[in-house]
């Protein structure tokens, strides 16, 4: 028997600030009957003012924490896939760290477009089944609607805020992470980018007043990238996992336009029904929207123990990765008691005095040596 990465904990956040295709109608020049037919796209969540890629990933990671019934210092690793993040640096996954009180974790980001939770969950799950750490945060949250041109109808409809999160665990027992593929095809780079704020093009009046911190998209050939690599890439990691399509009882594709998820289920032959899609709901959501996906189908009695379910994804790099996890946890999971809900409560409120604290010692240090 050999150690693998189950999924014991499972979290999302979605603000509660909606914007309707109807809303968007009246911003720019798109219709209801448009964005419907062509992206499956109903309403997307935006975040509210004060809300970021890290409160955001905070909440998210909080729920998958108290779902596995584990204590954010027995947290050994976070991981936070995002394209935007709170701060080019430090990483958001530090923010994380710092407001789970998860003492013991190192922390980064990983950034693979709408692939990246993909990757984030293949990398934690590698480390854990080759024995570096038994406990891992795997967290994808984005703010895609500040990177978003409001006045540019081809992208804007598309994209919406949120996050999700699951916790990994090492154990001996049949199932978890059974295989996962990544690929990366640096050539398509221009198709999906933004092009102003790194070391290529710095922020300057010039890059804002010509908006190149805003994504830009060549929509029809990522559409084009997007149909044949998802069926592919589930292909792929079936083969690897020594499994077939009849083994496979739900996919969990990137949400991105119901017209590739429909596209996916038709090019492998399976039935529509075993494809999980929540995009009407939530848009685009980058990294964040397999982990949000997979907390619905959780939530939805969509998914039971033993289950074997495929998540696929695809975006930005362009990148690509998929993975085959054997549901190894009971479902429903067993309810908190009222204790253990207090106990998480103070923990979080003597985390955030804890970091003011370590702030002000840190602060009048410095002072002291400034003087
Ligand atoms: O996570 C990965 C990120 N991205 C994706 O997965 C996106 C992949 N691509 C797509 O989902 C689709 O290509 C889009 C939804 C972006 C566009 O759908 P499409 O069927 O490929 O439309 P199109 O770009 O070919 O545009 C068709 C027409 C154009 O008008 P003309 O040139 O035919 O007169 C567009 O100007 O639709 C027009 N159009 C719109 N009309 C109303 C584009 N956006 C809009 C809009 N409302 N929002």
């Amino acid at each position: 028997m050999s150690r693998t990465a189950h999924i014991v904990g499972w979290g999302k956040y979605v603000p509660s600030r909606v914007l309707t295709n109807d809303d968007l109608a009246r911003m720019v020049d798109t219709s209801d009957e448009w964005i419907r037919t062509r992206t499956g796209i109903v309403e997307r969540h935006i975040v509210n003012e004060g809300e970021t890629t890290a409160s955001m990933a905070v909440r998210a990671a909080r729920e998958a924490l108290q779902v596995a019934n584990m204590k954010p210092a027995d947290v050994e690793l976070i991981i936070v896939a995002t394209v935007t993040p709170d701060h080019v640096f430090p990483s958001t996954a530090c923010l994380v760290q710092d407001a789970l009180g998860a003492t013991r974790a190192a922390a980064f980001d990983l950034s693979a477009g709408c692939a990246g939770f993909i990757y984030g969950l293949s990398v934690a799950a590698d480390l854990i089944a080759g024995g570096a750490y038994k406990n891992a945060l795997v967290i994808g949250s984005e703010t895609l609607s500040c990177i978003t041109d409001w006045s540019d109808r081809a992208t804007c409809v598309l994209f919406g805020d949120g996050a999700g999160a699951v916790v990994l665990q090492a154990n001996d027992a049949d199932g978890g992470v059974l295989a996962s593929i990544l690929g990366a095809d640096g050539s398509g780079g221009g198709l999906l980018y933004l092009p102003a704020g790194g070391s290529r093009l710095p922020t300057s009046h010039e890059t804002v007043d010509q908006r190149l911190h805003y994504l830009q998209m060549k929509g029809r050939e990522v559409f084009r990238f997007a149909v044949e690599i998802m069926p592919e890439a589930t292909r792929d990691v079936l083969k690897k996992a020594g499994l077939t399509l009849a083994d496979m009882s739900i996919l969990i594709p990137h949400q991105a336009n119901q017209r590739i998820i429909e596209s996916a289920a038709r090019a492998l032959g399976v039935p529509q029904d075993v494809v999980y899609s929540n995009v009407a709901r939530y848009g685009n959501t980058s990294a964040a929207s397999i982990p949000i996906a997979l907390c619905e189908a959780v939530e939805e009695g969509r998914i039971k123990r033993g289950d074997l379910v495929v998540c696929v994804g695809f975006g930005a790099g362009l990148t690509w990765g998929a993975s085959a996890i054997r549901w190894s946890v009971p479902l429903p999971p067993a309810p908190l008691s009222r204790w253990k809900k207090a106990w998480y409560q103070l923990h979080y409120r003597y985390v955030a005095i804890r970091s003011l604290v370590r702030r002000f010692i840190r602060w009048f240090f410095a002072r002291g040596v400034e003087e």
